[in-house]
């Protein structure tokens, strides 16, 4: 089996995990010293988003440094103690490398605008007038793709922040320093490897305007991206490591390409499809209620892609970047537990290895703020901007934020009931959810019921039951938006998965002989009620049943 196949990953955001030191950012010594807990959970991988130098523009994806620690976070010697203190729990530790673009204070960066013209080839400069940019693309962060340096009369490509200049893979130079990086990391003891939005690193030969769109088309899985990725696994020897990119916009033919084995790229992709369910007309910034049934055929059609074609998909719901799915497609309220439960068996036990974002695992939920002065994030700052500009009230854009905002995520983590959640003892840099005092590691652990325990359970059963990760899936129930259902089957062995995805109890058509089959898991005490040809799922219910012949 491959080695990443009955693993779980646990994606850590360290400004927020944990803060050791009492200045109200969380830190490495912060993730060391929560290992027990992680170990405990069942996890395989830490997968900790970027802690290297950077003005923080965005978080630490505007890098400033590749090889070295942001003080923020710590040292040097932190992460090689973490990394260390990680390998004897049997905990891999997996880092994000983004190379699409680098901060505009990276060095490299800093000498192009000194003149230096081998430096201005790492990137993507473009001679031109200060009122006319090369193209009409958008950055994803709102705004022009482009901007304007006077002292050089050229204009340089920004796919993302103004700050974040992106890297011109096709200067073979730029391809070699960012293989540096990774042997760097690599020779540190890290175990694998997080590629930021990598499928937007080879641009196209002409720069055109795009009169369809915001320019995405020319640039995503870009004309020469298979072969710059399997140079970079080859040329770093990173082939048996686990390694995962970030696909924007991508398409399910690509993510075979970037995960079949066969083409030594990657071990798997995380695309974004099934996140946008949500999204009326495509538009982010739209609320709308999730189309389930969109939804269940995001799911169907890459599940089903995947296996044909062998490739390998990452399973997930929340990161840094998502809204908390309990708060999405789930339930605050009533059904908080229940559906979180149903969310997270749903997930795992497609085909695909599963990642966890830290919070999910005990429920957390997105902070309902109601003051622009919460936000922190850049990308919502912008969008805040436009909203009003495009005739939405301020309340109306606030509402819109709650809804999409990434700082959703960011909140820190609840430890506990005291005060800033025991995430630190200082203060916390991004306003906590208020409901800390009932969703928090400490109360989860004191429950057996909990949704902590849920996750736990999930992954000691993809560790005892190889069909998990090993068998065929099929989907069953397709026509019923109310039930996501699906089937996995392996030699003589054969699981079903029934999630009621709504709050109302519902009935679906069942087979007789699942009356045989052994209830592995359930987010519900007790029986299980199939009557004839009938089962009844209670609200957001997850069934999980098993047969071997
Ligand atoms: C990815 C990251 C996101 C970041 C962007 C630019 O989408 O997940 O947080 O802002 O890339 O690096």
């Amino acid at each position: 089996m491959a080695y990443f196949k009955d693993k779980v990953v646990y994606q850590i955001y360290p400004k927020s995990f944990y803060d050791s030191n009492g200045d109200g950012v969380g830190d490495i010594r912060g993730i060391t010293l929560k290992l027990d807990y992680l170990a405990d959970l069942g996890v395989d991988y830490l997968w900790l988003t970027p802690v290297f130098p950077s003005p923080q523009k965005d978080n630490g994806y505007d890098v400033a440094d590749y090889c070295a620690i942001d003080p923020l976070f710590g040292r040097m010697e932190d992460l090689q103690e973490l990394i260390a203190a990680a390998e004897n729990k049997g905990i891999g530790i997996m880092l994000d490398m983004v190379f699409n673009h680098t901060s505009t204070e990276h060095i490299w960066f800093q000498k192009a605008l000194a003149g230096d013209l081998k430096y201005q080839d790492y990137y993507i400069f473009r001679e031109g007038k200060p009122d006319q940019p090369p193209t009409n693309w958008q950055s994803k962060f709102g705004g022009s793709a482009w901007e304007y340096e006077k002292k050089l009369g050229k204009w340089y490509l920004h796919l993302f922040d103004v700050t974040q200049a992106d890297l011109n893979w096709d200067n073979p130079a730029v391809r070699e320093e960012l293989k540096k990086v990774v042997r760097f990391w690599k020779q540190k003891g890290v175990k694998g490897f997080r590629f930021d939005v990598v499928n937007l690193i080879s641009k196209p030969a002409v720069f055109e305007n795009d009169d369809q769109g915001d320019g995405r088309r020319f640039y995503t899985d870009g004309p020469n991206i298979h072969e710059y990725l399997k140079e970079l696994v080859r040329d770093t020897q990173i082939e048996d490591m686990v390694t995962v990119g970030e696909m924007s916009s991508t398409t399910l033919d690509n993510c075979i390409r970037y995960s079949d084995p066969a083409e030594k790229e990657l071990s798997m992709c995380f695309n974004f499809h099934h996140l946008k369910v949500d999204y009326k007309n495509g538009n982010k910034w739209e609320l709308m209620p999730a189309d389930r049934m969109a939804l269940k055929q995001l799911f169907e059609t890459w599940q089903i892609g995947m296996q044909n074609g062998n490739g390998w998909n990452a399973l997930f719901w929340c990161n840094h970047d998502q809204p908390r799915i309990v708060s999405r497609l789930g339930s605050e309220g009533d059904y908080h537990k229940q559906s979180a439960k149903m969310l997270a068996a749903m997930i795992h036990l497609l085909r695909g290895t599963p990642y966890i974002y830290q919070g999910e695992e005990i429920g957390m939920t997105n902070p309902h703020y109601t003051d622009i002065a919460q936000y922190l994030d850049v990308e919502s700052l912008n969008y805040y901007q436009i909203l009003l500009q495009e005739g939405k009230t301020a309340q109306q854009a606030l509402q819109v934020l709650a809804a999409r905002s990434r700082d959703n995520s960011r909140t820190p983590m609840q430890w506990s009931a005291a005060e800033f959640a025991g995430f630190s003892e200082g203060g916390a840099w991004l306003s906590l959810a208020d409901n800390y005092q009932q969703i928090n590691v400490e109360a989860a652990l004191a429950d057996e019921d909990s949704i902590y325990a849920f996750y736990r359970k999930l992954i000691k059963l993809r560790k005892e039951k190889q069909i998990i990760a090993e068998g065929e899936i099929h989907f069953l129930e397709k026509m019923n938006s109310e039930v996501f259902a699906y089937q996995r089957t392996w030699g003589d062995e054969e699981l079903v998965v029934l999630n009621n995805l709504t709050a109302e109890a519902i009935t679906i058509p069942a087979q007789l002989k699942w009356q045989d089959y052994e209830k592995l898991l359930g987010n519900y005490a007790g029986d299980w009620s199939l009557t004839a040809d009938k089962m009844m799922l209670k609200p957001y219910e997850c069934l999980v049943l098993y047969q071997a012949k």
